[in-house]
């Protein structure tokens, strides 16, 4: 390639890139966020709760939900905008199930989901409106579980979901380990990722009988993958071992060579 096609492909690139840069800049914010966070009480509190939660981590904001328009300040809150306004109770598995389709269907069939409207929790009742944080086995206590019914058939399957939530996170931080120094673990990432999903998509279900059985079935696969990683730990402890074996025979040549340098320097 010579220099002035070079020079070219320098200007496309910039060509293509700046306006990038600048456009980005330029985007409004979010009119939903500038009005209702200058405001107090209950139109104000919203923003404040919804900034430190997972949706606004990922960019989900108040017209994620709610719908709207976030560029026209004007007609943001109008429904031919798709303004959804706040759900009623009964309608919030719907509500969120616009993005968690999964669960919805997970909860949607559960006790839970029968007993909606019935003295049943809904979405927030768990997870809070606003405030959403990541999902852990932490949501199943005794003061959140135990407002509407005894805690005993909640403990079970916090138990049942223990020992399987450990093995994830331990098997998680080694197969890391080995992602940060280089190593092909392409294979066991995806085989947890698919079994974490798995997993964490039991809980809606509050079915007894069915999380004891699923968990116990993805803990007898995580073992398997558990297994892969051992293997690669003894692999690498043997490597080792070989390559402390390599350095000390490449030291003994270096040594001899010196050795045999000197005898013939010394003649
Ligand atoms: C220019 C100011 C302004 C903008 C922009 C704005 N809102 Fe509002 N919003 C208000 C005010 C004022 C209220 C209270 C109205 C009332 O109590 O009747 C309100 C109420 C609401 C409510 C509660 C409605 C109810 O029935 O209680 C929701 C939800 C809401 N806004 C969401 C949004 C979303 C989503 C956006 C962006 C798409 C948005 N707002 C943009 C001023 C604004
Ligand atoms: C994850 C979905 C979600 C997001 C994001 C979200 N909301 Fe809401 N919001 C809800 C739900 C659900 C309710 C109904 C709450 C209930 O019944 O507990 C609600 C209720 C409200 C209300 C009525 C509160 C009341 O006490 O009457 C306002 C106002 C509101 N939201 C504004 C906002 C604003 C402003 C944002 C952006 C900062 C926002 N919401 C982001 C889900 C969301
Ligand atoms: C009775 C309490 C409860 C209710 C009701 C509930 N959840 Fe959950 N949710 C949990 C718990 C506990 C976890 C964590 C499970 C885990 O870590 O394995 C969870 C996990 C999640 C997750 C992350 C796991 C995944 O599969 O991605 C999402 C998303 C979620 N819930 C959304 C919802 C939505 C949407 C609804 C309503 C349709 C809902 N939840 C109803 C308690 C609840
Ligand atoms: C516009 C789409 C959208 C809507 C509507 C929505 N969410 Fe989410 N939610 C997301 C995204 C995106 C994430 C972050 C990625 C992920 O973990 O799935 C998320 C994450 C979550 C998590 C954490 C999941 C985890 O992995 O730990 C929970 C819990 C959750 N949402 C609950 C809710 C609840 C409750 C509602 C209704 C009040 C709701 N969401 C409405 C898009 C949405
Ligand atoms: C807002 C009230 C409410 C809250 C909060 C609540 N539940 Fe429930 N739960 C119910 C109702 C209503 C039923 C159905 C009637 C029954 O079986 O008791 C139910 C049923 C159950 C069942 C039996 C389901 C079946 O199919 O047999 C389990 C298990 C359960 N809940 C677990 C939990 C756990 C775990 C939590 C906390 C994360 C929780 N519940 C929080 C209202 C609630």
């Amino acid at each position: 390639m010579h220099a002035g096609m070079l020079g070219h492909l320098l200007l496309i690139f910039i060509v293509l890139f700046q306006p990038v840069a600048a456009r980005s800049a330029e985007t409004p914010e979010n009119v939903c966020l500038q009005c209702h966070g200058a405001m107090t009480g209950r139109t104000g509190e919203p923003v404040k709760l919804w900034r430190g939660s997972i949706h606004a981590e990922n960019g989900i904001s108040c017209n994620g939900c709610h719908g709207g328009d976030p560029k026209d300040a004007a007609n943001a809150m109008s429904p031919e905008r798709g303004f959804l306004g706040v759900p009623k109770a009964k309608d919030i598995p719907a509500f969120c199930g616009r993005c968690h389709l999964g669960v919805m269907k997970d909860f949607q069939a559960s006790g839970h989901g029968r007993a909606l409207g019935n003295g049943g929790p809904t979405c927030v009742t768990c997870h809070g409106n606003h405030q959403v944080l990541k999902a852990t086995p932490d949501l199943i206590n005794e003061k959140s579980c135990s407002r509407c019914h005894g805690f005993e058939r909640a403990r079970e399957i916090k138990s049942a979901m223990q020992e399987t939530e450990r093995l994830i996170s331990s098997l998680d931080a080694r197969i890391i380990g080995y992602k940060k120094i280089g190593g092909d673990v392409d294979r066991l990432e995806k085989g947890l990722f698919s079994l974490r999903n798995r997993f964490h998509s039991l809980f809606h279900s509050v079915d007894v009988e069915k999380v004891k059985k699923e968990s116990a079935q993805i803990t007898t696969e995580l073992k398997k993958l558990e297994a892969a990683v051992t293997e690669m730990d003894t692999t690498r402890q043997q490597r080792k071992v070989a390559g402390a074996v390599a350095v000390a025979a490449a030291l003994a040549a270096a040594l001899l060579f010196h050795l045999l340098g000197r005898t013939y320097h010394d003649r």
